[in-house]
């Protein structure tokens, strides 16, 4: 039986940070939909899930995104990962993870989730900088995340949190202390993405009128080679280019899974899912997604069948990234190898075992491998 992951999108965000372009809507933006719709809609989509996969597949991993997941009431979720139990089973062992915000949690809605059966929360934490917090216009304080961290320490979560780095303005004093920050809250895991500067955001029209400086890139390159050297004394251990774990068994399972091309099928407005090298994703609006199921029609949007040629490259995107590496017997061009480790981008004795592992330099520049490569 082959494995099977799902992601579950929740579109509901209380205000948009001002860098986000992921597909989430607040209040006045959901034109008519109600949140408290949700699970029905869901309900909707999960039956032709179920028609299209059979219900001889496990779920191995859940993960609930967003938007933010939390801005429902727990028992939503809850309900929804019955549902998806109900319909597949869901595997012993299974991490089931939702994403939340450090302010719209406490120790009651752990519990609840808990109780229904997560095992797993990861926050955006950010920044542990107030400035570079209100520059990312986010809603929490720096002391809502150790609260949020304790209580779902308390209900035996595991818990991760998000990090951003290069915002504009974020000095290098300011990331070595959210980067200290991060490490006090002994997480079992930590997420650093560097900044992205995404057109058509409020960020990105701020940095065109010079309001705010553009991200320095050898500066983002710093603070990367920063965070690892700090999370590795810590025990923390990259297992993928921006993400550190405390132990094997701590990894985003989830993650690893897309990382891997496995199959999920993702639930929600304009969750994308995976089978078999056959990709669709949902159409955006709520609305535009209440609509598709009401006529008793699939959300898709559109579809795509993988070429050989796509999911050699995807594979190469994706496997190169992981610290298991990518399996060299795939390449074809062994000079483009040799070059690799003569410029030290890629681990010399890694390669002569067969897998393509990333270097310290390498993880710096990931893209120009990839290129090299594809
Ligand atoms: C889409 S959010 C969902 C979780 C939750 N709403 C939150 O903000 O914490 C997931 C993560 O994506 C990352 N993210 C979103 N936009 C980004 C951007 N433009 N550049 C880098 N990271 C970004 C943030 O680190 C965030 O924690
Ligand atoms: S970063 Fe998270 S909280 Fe902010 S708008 Fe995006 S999804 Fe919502």
């Amino acid at each position: 039986m082959s494995t099977l992951h799902a992601y579950v999108h929740v579109p509901f965000c209380r205000v948009r940070c001002g860098y986000c372009d992921f597909n989430t809507y607040t209040a006045t933006e959901l034109q008519g939909f109600s949140q408290s719709d949700f699970v029905n809609q869901f309900a909707k989509e999960l039956e032709l899930s179920k028609r299209v996969l059979g219900s001889a597949r496990h779920l191995e991993s859940i993960f609930f995104g967003g938007g933010t997941p939390t801005q429902l009431p727990a028992s939503d979720l809850v309900d929804v990962l019955r549902l998806l139990d109900d319909s597949f089973g869901i595997a012993k062992g299974a991490e089931v993870t939702t994403e939340a915000n450090p302010d719209n949690v406490d120790g009651f809605y752990l519990e609840a989730l808990r109780r229904g059966g997560f095992n797993r929360v990861s926050f955006g934490m950010q920044s542990a900088v107030s400035s570079v917090l209100e520059t990312l216009e986010r809603t929490h304080t720096p002391a809502n995340v150790p609260k949020a961290i304790k209580a779902a320490k308390e209900q035996e979560l595991q818990t991760s949190v998000d990090l951003i780095y290069g915002a504009p303005k974020e000095s290098m004093d300011d990331w070595k202390r959210s980067v200290d920050a991060a490490i006090e809250l002994e997480t079992d895991h930590i997420s650093a993405y560097a900044l992205i500067v995404e057109e058509g955001t409020k960020l990105a029209r701020q940095i065109n009128r010079g309001e705010l400086p553009e991200p320095d890139e050898d500066l983002q390159a710093a603070k990367y080679e920063w965070a690892d050297a700090q999370f590795a004394a810590a025990g923390l251990t990259w297992y993928e280019l921006s993400n550190w774990s405390r132990s094997k068994e701590t990894e985003s399972k989830h993650n690893v899974a897309y990382w891997l091309g496995r199959d999920w099928w993702g639930y929600g407005p304009g969750a994308h899912s995976h089978l078999d090298g056959e990709r669709w994703w949902n159409v955006k609006h709520p609305s535009a997604y209440a609509g598709k199921l009401a006529e008793g029609l699939s959300p898709e949007a559109d579809r795509e069948t993988l070429t050989e040629l796509q999911k050699f490259e995807e594979r190469v995107l994706l496997e190169s990234r992981l610290a298991t590496g990518l399996d060299l017997s795939i390449i074809e061009n062994k000079d483009a190898v040799a070059g690799l480790i003569a410029d030290d981008l890629i681990d010399a004795k890694a390669a002569f075992q067969g897998k393509l592992v990333l270097t310290l330099r390498g993880r710096l520049l990931a893209d120009l491998v990839v290129r090299r490569l594809v």
